[in-house]
């Protein structure tokens, strides 16, 4: 067995269960395999399928008339094919072709970092290594250096190249993708999330049309919109069975991902930095890294992938000593009392939460500045004395003398325009010279594009974390951008903003994680504007949505698990009714559908009735007693909870089970009866703890789980199941 097997210009990279094969034909790199695992051995007539012939101008000659056919790992603009080009580049005579041709290649154990950008990494032990693939372009010296990072483990192969301008004359790069995949069709469908402000992730499916699909965000962040993933799957392909792709970028700014279908069925692809708005300058010898690309195969259905997906994010992707720590049990204040607290009021909850078993007390917006709204101080990071008057330090001591850390919220991308910040440096804003800049939320952008300004930030956060017992910081940011443009930067490198915002942010994280690295970082977008592989590079979870409401949560997790495993979706019990629905369910639903994610509350502890206060410290047991479960546990999406009856998860981890159910709509006549487990051992006895009662895991498997529990009840029953294998 090796990760990389080469010969007769053939390159295959091997994971324990897939293969992922490329020829260089006559220097072209093109696509040969992708799929389950083949054998270490010639390929060669599947190269032949490629029909290119390693000219562009002679492609006729070989009976094709264009490059549709051809299928091409990074296909460049002038190449005379006409599906959509990873590469764009502006020479300095005005003409955009470069001619990339393979001339070298390096095999790397391990993975190298990718120059400023967060990306997957391999630890001491790993069997991962990475083919680097030198390209180049002779007449204009333009170098592209194409990585596969192969984790063979985790049955995820990541991409990303390296441009390098080694001409003797500057140029410009208009595009530069991630990576290109090009492989027949075989009647795919298209899998994306498309979702707005508390509706994030909602799951679309459909054939792919020769019109194609694309996934794009041009906002400046991921965003709520278009999450920066697409999944190819056979139109046969459930859940659990059947043949699916998945491409995501880990990248949290503007992005473009597409899957096109050319005239000849060949499937395209794509994924990178968003090319609209997009320029960047390379100098003689200077360098441009693109954004990884994770990509996984699955034979096993959606769900098989989504697993592929989550364990390598969860484990080589999420960093800091919360990726393998239990989180805390968090209780936000933000839905419990919004901008009205006051240090005594905060004391108070800290007294409250500590009885329940509550971990983490996190005070949300509004404890800085003259902040009462959100109309005012963003910006302003000392602390508001007529609202905290003992000071942020002596109230973390309070919290921490009631056995509970103490968390806060920071939003550090903006200033308001009301604010003493922005007085002092107006030059500091996101904007275009002679031009009011948009308010978005009352609030403006900083110019993270300036290195002072992201000194700016750190210092902010840094601050408060020094200075204070805080264990964690919630990183919000509120607002799409617009009006892009700089004080700082000069007019040839406006088309870099976009990017060089990211990096800056980027930077900033990573000295802040860096620094601090007993503190827990939760992204936060408007809730779950900027969910991506990116973030999580840093952040270990993040506020998945602002919808609170159970019933709506159990989608918009749905939808997110199809890439991002549920330890880095933060979940929270509220309270009813709801405060973005106005819907009143169960405090046991509302329990049970918050642990497919990070568990927490977003209520005023001292305000929760007696019976459910009891409810709620037997809950947090469960979940402490079973938190390595739901954060190192496979999990099953074991129903769709948009078209079924129930919606139904599992747990499987060490022999542990849990299962969770929520009736999504009540019926006289039910119709689903049971739900069949997943990945049990068929001859196991699994112990239902609760009942005393056992059962063979081939039972639950082929049989299933009655789900008449809920017969006669209301909508949104539900319950749970804790089993365990016995010995
Ligand atoms: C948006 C977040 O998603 C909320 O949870 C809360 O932190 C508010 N911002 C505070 O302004």
């Amino acid at each position: 067995m090796d990760i990389i097997y080469i010969q007769n210009n053939q390159f295959q990279l091997n994971t324990l269960n897939t293969s992922y094969v490329m020829h260089n034909e006559n220097g072209v790199l093109c696509h040969t395999y992708y799929g389950q695992r083949l054998p270490d051995m010639d390929h060669g007539y599947m190269a032949k399928r490629c029909r290119y012939n390693g000219d562009f101008q002679s492609n006729i000659s070989e009976n094709v008339p264009t490059l549709d056919n051809a299928l091409l790992e990074y296909p460049v603009f002038g190449d005379g094919g006409i599906t959509h080009p990873a590469l764009e580049v502006l020479n300095a005579d005005g003409t955009n072709f470069v001619d990339l041709r393979v001339v070298d290649y390096i095999v790397h154990n391990g993975k190298p970092a990718i120059d400023d950008l967060p990306a997957s990494y391999c630890e001491n032990g790993d069997k991962v290594k990475t083919l680097e693939i030198k390209t180049k372009d002779e007449v204009s010296g333009v170098e592209a250096r194409l990585f596969y990072a192969v984790f063979y483990d985790y049955d995820v192969i990541t991409r990303w190249v390296k441009i390098t301008n080694n001409g003797k004359n500057a140029i410009t790069l208009l595009k530069a993708l991630s990576g290109n995949i090009a492989f027949d069709n075989k009647n795919y469908d298209v899998i994306t999330n498309f979702g707005t402000w508390a509706r994030e992730r909602q799951i679309e499916r459909a054939p792919l049309l020769h019109s194609g699909a694309i996934v794009e965000s041009n906002c400046g962040s991921s965003s709520h919109y278009a999450n920066p993933f697409i999944i190819m799957a056979e139109h046969n392909t459930t859940e659990h069975s059947g043949e699916s792709i998945g491409i995501a970028l880990a990248y949290s700014g503007n992005h473009k991902m597409s899957a096109n279908l050319s005239r000849y069925n060949v499937v395209n692809l794509s994924a990178g930095i968003s090319p609209d708005n997009f320029r960047w300058n390379l100098e003689q010898g200077e360098s441009f890294s693109t954004p990884e690309l994770v990509i996984s195969f699955s034979g096993n259905g959606l769900n098989g992938l989504s697993q592929n997906f989550h364990t390598l994010i969860k484990n080589r992707v999420c960093r800091g000593i919360y990726r393998d720590k239990k989180r805390p049990v968090l209780l936000n204040l933000w839905e419990a009392c919004y901008f009205d607290f006051t240090d005594e009021t905060i004391k108070k909850a800290a007294d409250s939460a500590a009885d329940l078993g509550i971990e983490l007390l996190v005070i949300d917006d509004g404890w800085f500045g003259k902040r009462n709204n959100d109309h005012t101080s963003l910006g302003d990071w000392n602390v508001n004395e007529d609202k905290i008057k003992c000071g942020l330090a002596d109230l973390c001591e309070y919290v921490n003398s009631k056995g509970l850390m103490l968390g806060i919220w920071f939003e550090p991308e903006m200033v308001s325009p009301e604010s003493e910040l922005i007085k002092k440096h107006p030059e500091w804003v996101m904007q275009i010279r002679g031009r009011k800049p948009t308010e978005t939320r009352w609030q403006l952008m900083l110019d993270l594009t300036n290195p002072e300004v992201c000194d700016f930030v750190y210092d902010s956060v840094a601050y408060v974390l020094k200075n204070t017992n805080i264990q964690y910081v919630k990183w919000d940011y509120n607002r799409t951008m617009a009006h892009i443009g700089s004080a700082y930067l000069k007019a040839e490198q406006m088309g870099e903003y976009y990017h060089r915002y990211i990096l800056g942010l980027y930077g900033v994280l990573d000295r802040l994680t860096t620094d601090f690295p007993n503190v827990l970082f939760e992204g936060c977008a408007s809730g779950g504007g900027r969910f991506d592989i990116g973030m999580l590079y840093y952040t270990p979870q993040i506020w998945t949505s602002d919808d609170t409401d159970a019933v709506e949560r159990v989608e918009i997790q749905y939808g997110t698990s199809l890439i991002y495993p549920m330890s880095c979706q933060s979940a929270h019990v509220s309270v009813c009714p709801n405060h973005q629905t106005g819907r009143t369910v169960s405090m046991q639903a509302r329990h049970i559908f918050a642990l497919t994610g990070s568990f927490g509350y977003e209520l005023a502890p001292e305000k929760i009735a007696d019976n459910d206060r009891e409810y709620i410290k037997e809950f947090i047991k469960f979940y402490n007693d079973n938190f390595d479960v739901f954060q190192s546990g496979k999990y099953y999406r074991l129903t769709n909870p948009t078209n079924d009856d129930f919606a139904v998860f599992q747990y499987v981890y060490n022999g542990r089970v849990i299962v969770g159910a929520m009736q999504m709509s009540n019926h006289a006549v039910n119709l689903q009866n049971t739900v069949r487990l997943k990945g049990l051992e068929p001859n196991g006895i699994y112990l239902n703890k609760a009942t005393g009662k056992k059962y063979c895991g081939s039972q639950l498997m082929q049989f299933g789980l009655p789900l008449n529990v809920c017969t006669g009840k209301n909508d949104y029953c539900a319950f749970v199941w804790d089993l365990s294998l016995c010995d």
